[in-house]
Parts: structure tokens; sequence; C-alpha cells
């Protein structure tokens, strides 16, 4: 289905045509002054500019066109030269009548389908989830699922940070503790215990305690170094120890993921291209990309048109060391050979911007990928707490994402239990549900690139601008429907039918954004566009319920046509919470 702005404006436009001027003005868009009108088109204002005449001779003569146009109830030339519409209540209802027979809504997919390699998560293992982690995978989770929504295919890849020094330093401080481990022993040729040496627990207050340590002994450091380089040139202890590393890390990442509804397809890391970054080095040195500056092994990466600084991209240190840039660059090399993406999409911090504009410049230039392969980086704010600074814990600790959400799902609980007459049970569930939801809604509705203030109150509220109000506004259309289905009705058996309040022709209009609002959360990888908008569609349906008798409405075909749409108004939701990542209970 074309999109209603569209509808509208090739109406407008048309009737520009027939007045004899050129029909690219007629575009059209929502109101700015709803006080006035609906839509406005504001074209003959540029149109008048350059053919030296009254906008308003302009805007009279196109209204006129419009006089009997079937798509508007009303249109006016208004001083200096404004076109004000408002829709025909009929136009508008057969619109969302055919929206409501379609199972995207109208919405069309992409027209090519691109193939989509997402990198988001990025925790590194042996470190406890934090708060940090949160907006990485909250972010990339809900745009991946808007790749998909439009049509794309997509690949998820954590990335974890699992071969660095971190991994040494814990090696290192492990031998000083258990010296007896097999794993240390050079002329161990056994098989290696199948159980890992230390709990998660272990490795989290093992990973802090050999960093401080390396900081204040240099020779606790360079054993911590060699430990690496015996990691990293594949000694068999060394690399078996490693793994119960990876295993018990990931195991419990992938728990805590889980609860946050937060998936990837595959859980690779930066060692995983360990060995294709020689190979990488040569192909650069090769191509006459990479040469030698200070010692280390460089590719320039500034252009002309560059305002700002732009260092080059270093991909060797002097020592020969690899750095996160080559990491990065050699696994944008095995995505591109194994998976040959169209696009590539990155989420961290933005205080990476700058690294991912080298990174993706080097890649471009040194043809890692194509020159229309187009690589993207959503750089997001930090989420802070109440004072401004980074959120921590209220004795200043960092904060773990698990107390976090087990924070919410607990303050949950509570205002469910006050509110309701519910089963431990089914409040401990449900309170998990909506819980995922606030802090979900709470983190997406914000543009990705600001900072935000984590409010716990504001968070759970089941009024404003939060998740749960927009599942209690999902739980109260479910409900009105098992009534109307209780009285031996059946909802698909009802069609959206005409307009009869002002309200309902709101709530009727809300729901013609949802394609617009796809795409442009797809364009602007901005889940807090969809955030917007069903914050809006659940404030229509809530003066639409108000104002409208529902269930008590004897004419028939009047209540029919309000079922279905309050119908479609759900399914909408659903589907947007969807691409959120979280669902409503039956009840809450
Ligand atoms: N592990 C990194 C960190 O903690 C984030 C990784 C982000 N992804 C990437 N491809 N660089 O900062």
């Amino acid at each position: 289905m074309k999109k209603i702005l569209e509808l509208i404006s090739e109406e407008v436009m048309s009737a520009f045509e027939k007045a004899g001027y050129d029909k690219a003005a007629g575009k059209v868009s929502v109101s700015n002054r709803p006080d006035l009108c609906e839509y406005q088109c504001n074209g003959a204002m540029a149109l008048a500019k350059a053919l030296k005449t009254a906008p308003i001779n302009i805007a009279g003569a196109v209204a006129e066109n419009l006089k009997d146009s079937k798509v508007f109830s009303e249109v006016n030339a208004v001083m200096p030269g404004f076109i004000n519409l408002n829709i025909n209540p009929d136009f508008l209802s057969q619109y969302v009548a055919e929206m409501s027979g379609d199972d995207k809504f109208g919405f069309e997919p992409a027209a090519k389908p691109l193939k989509i390699m997402l990198d988001y998560g990025g925790p590194n293992v042996a470190k406890a989830l934090h708060v940090g982690h949160l907006r990485s995978g909250v972010i990339g989770d809900a745009i991946n699922r808007i790749c998909k929504y439009m049509g794309h295919e997509t690949i998820s890849d954590i990335h974890l940070g699992d071969w660095g020094t971190p991994m040494g330093l814990i090696m290192h401080e492990l031998s000083l503790r258990k010296p007896n481990l097999p794993y240390f022993d050079d002329s161990y040729t056994g098989e290696y215990p199948s159980e890992p040496p230390f709990t998660v627990a272990d490795l989290e207050e093992i990973y802090p305690t050999a960093s401080k340590k390396s900081k204040e002994d240099e020779e606790y450091k360079a054993k911590a170094q060699e430990a690496t380089f015996k990691l990293q040139s594949g000694v068999r202890g060394y690399r078996a120890l490693w793994n119960h590393i990876i295993n018990v890390s990931v195991t419990d990442m992938r728990r805590i993921y889980d609860k946050l509804g937060v998936h990837f397809d595959l859980w690779n890391g930066e060692s995983s291209v360990h060995d294709v970054i020689p190979g990488m080095v040569k192909y650069m040195k090769d191509g006459g990309y990479a040469y030698i500056s200070e010692g280390a092994l460089v590719v320039d990466v500034k252009e002309d048109t560059d305002t700002k600084e732009m260092p080059p991209c270093i991909i060797l240190k002097s020592d020969g060391a690899s750095l996160y840039n080559t990491t990065d660059l050699a696994t944008i090399m095995v995505r591109k050979e194994k998976y040959n993406p169209d696009r590539f999409i990155y989420l961290t911090d933005k205080r990476q911007d700058l690294y991912f504009e080298q990174v993706f410049r080097c890649a471009h230039k040194t043809k890692l990928v194509s020159e229309d392969t187009n690589l993207a980086h959503v750089g997001f704010g930090t989420m802070n707490g109440k004072d401004g600074k980074p959120f921590k814990t209220r004795d200043g600790g960092v904060m773990r994402l698990e107390s976090l959400m087990n924070d919410i799902n607990e303050a949950t609980y509570a205002k469910i239990k006050e509110n309701r007459d519910m089963s431990e049970e089914d409040a401990k569930r449900i309170s998990e549900i909506v819980g995922r939801a606030a802090l979900r809604y709470g983190d997406l509705s914000n543009i990705p690139a600001k900072d935000y203030i984590f409010d716990m109150d504001r968070f759970i509220s089941f009024e404003g601008n939060s998740g749960p109000y927009i599942l209690y506004t999902i739980v109260r259309i479910k409900s009105i429907l098992e009534k109307f289905v209780q009285t031996g009705k059946k909802v698909e058996d009802c069609v959206i039918s005409g307009i009869d309040n002002a309200s309902e022709k709101e709530l009727m209009k809300e729901l013609t954004y949802f394609s617009q609002t796809i795409e442009s959360a797809y364009e602007e990888l901005a889940p807090s566009k969809i955030c917007a908008f069903i914050y809006d569609l659940a404030n229509a349906f809530n003066s639409f319920y108000h104002e409208t008798k529902i269930l008590s409405e004897e004419d028939a075909a009047k209540q029919g046509s309000y079922i279905a749409l309050i119908n479609l108004t759900k399914k909408v939701l659903e589907t947007c919470i969807g691409m959120l990542g979280f669902e409503a209970p039956e009840r809450m």
C-alpha cells in the first residue's frame, strides 16, 4: 500500500499540475498547526517566488481544483499562501480498513532485500556484564528486528573481547594461586580436566585483582604478557585454560542476555580472526596501502575534505603487536569472505565514533570491502544517574546489568501486587515481562546518540511515556475484545466502516503512520522513532476509549467497526513492541 502522505501528496500534486504549475510543489506534510488543519502544503510559497506572483493566487487556484476531491473534506487557501487540508473521513476509514486486511498493515518491505551484518553486545569475557552493556545489546537487537521486518536478511555477531591482555592477566594470577594445575605444567601430555578450575564469580574477582596488581608491579605485568603470548602462540595448556574461561563466562552471559531478550546468531570473538591477521597485513603491505611510520604500520585515511583531524589507522604497533583496529579490520575481511554482506552495522558507545570512521575508511581504501558496501556505526550515549554521571550502585560501585534487571522486576512486582489480586506465581511471571518492557522501552525511547537519566519510577510507571503504559494499553484492548467475544460475537467478522467521532478519526490517523515510522526507524537506525509512534498511538487509543462506549454500543455495525479498529490498534502495537524486543502479558 502507498503511504498515506504519498496518496495525499499525489492528489495535491495533480491539482498543481491542473492549474498549470510544477507538480513537485504539491508535497504535503502533517500540519504543524493541528488547531487549524490536519495536513498542509506550503509549495505555493516557493513557486510564487520563482514566478514572481503572490503565493495566495497559486494556493487559491490549487484549492479550487481540490474542491471535489474525495481525499479531502476541507481545503483552504490561507494567507500568505498556505493550503490547509483536512482528510475526508470516508477516505481515511477506507484506508485503515485496507490496512487491517494486510498482514503487514500495508507496509511494503524493501524492494531490494539486503544482507546485513550486525555487530552489537561486544562484552569482554571474564568481566561481569554491567549497565554499560545495556544499550549496545538492546539497541542492536531492536535494529536487528527492524531490519528483519524491512525484509532484509540479518546476521548478528556478539564480537566478544576474548583475546587480549585480560586473558593473560587471569592466567598468570591463576598460576600463582593454583600452581599445581596441569595447565601450567609444560611436560603434561595427558587430557586436561573437563571441569573448569573456577566459577564465574571467581573470574569476576580474579580479573580486577590481576589488573590492579599489573599496574603496580612491573614483573607481574611482564609475566602476564608472557601468558598472553603463550595463549596466542598456541601453548596447549593455555589454550585449554582459555577454553574454560570462555565457556564459564559465555554460559553466564547467555543467561543474562536471554533474560533481556537479546539474541545473537554468532558468538564469535576477537580470537576467531587471530590466524588471518598475518595474511591481511601482507595484503595491505603488498597492495601499497600500508607503510611504516614511526615504527608502526599504518594506513592513511585522511581525505581532502576533512575539517577535523583524521589520524592514520594503525595496523601494527612498532613491536609488531596487533590492536583493536587490527582485529576489527580482520573481522571485516572474514565476514566479507564468509557472508558477503551488503551492509555492516556496528553499535558501540559514541566515544568510538572517530575510531569507526578510521576503520571504515581503511576497509574501503584497502578494498577489504567494495565501495558500495555500506559500513555504519551507531554511537550511543550513556545511561546516567540522577547526578548526570554514569549510573552507579548506591555505594558508587559499577552496577551489574543483572542487578539492575532484578531491581526493576522487583519494583514492578510490588506495583502489580499493589494494583491487583494475583497469585504469587503469576505476579512473578508478569513482573518479568513488564520489567523487560520497562527497561527496554525506557532505554529505546531515547534517541540513541543522547545520554539519558535512568529514573526507575518513570521507567516502571503505568502512565506516561513508559513501556508498562504501552503494555497496559494493549492489555486494556485485549480485555475489551475478550468481553466482546463472551457475548457470542466474533472479532474476525468485524469490519471498519466510517467514522463517528473526532477521537476515532485521530486514532485512525495515527495508525496510518505505521509504514513511514518503520521506514524512518530503519533509515535513521533509530528504534526511538517506533517508541514515539506507539506512545502517540496508545494515547490516541486511550482518548478514543474514554470518549466512546464500545461494549454497550447498540448499533451492531458501529460496534463492529469499533472492534475492528481497536483490534488493528492492538496488532500494530504488538508488532511494534515485537520490534523493540518485548511482549505484552495477558493481564497486568
Ligand atoms: N569489546 C569492545 C569494548 O569493550 C567492544 C566491541 C565492539 N565491537 C567491535 N566490533 N569493535 O569496548
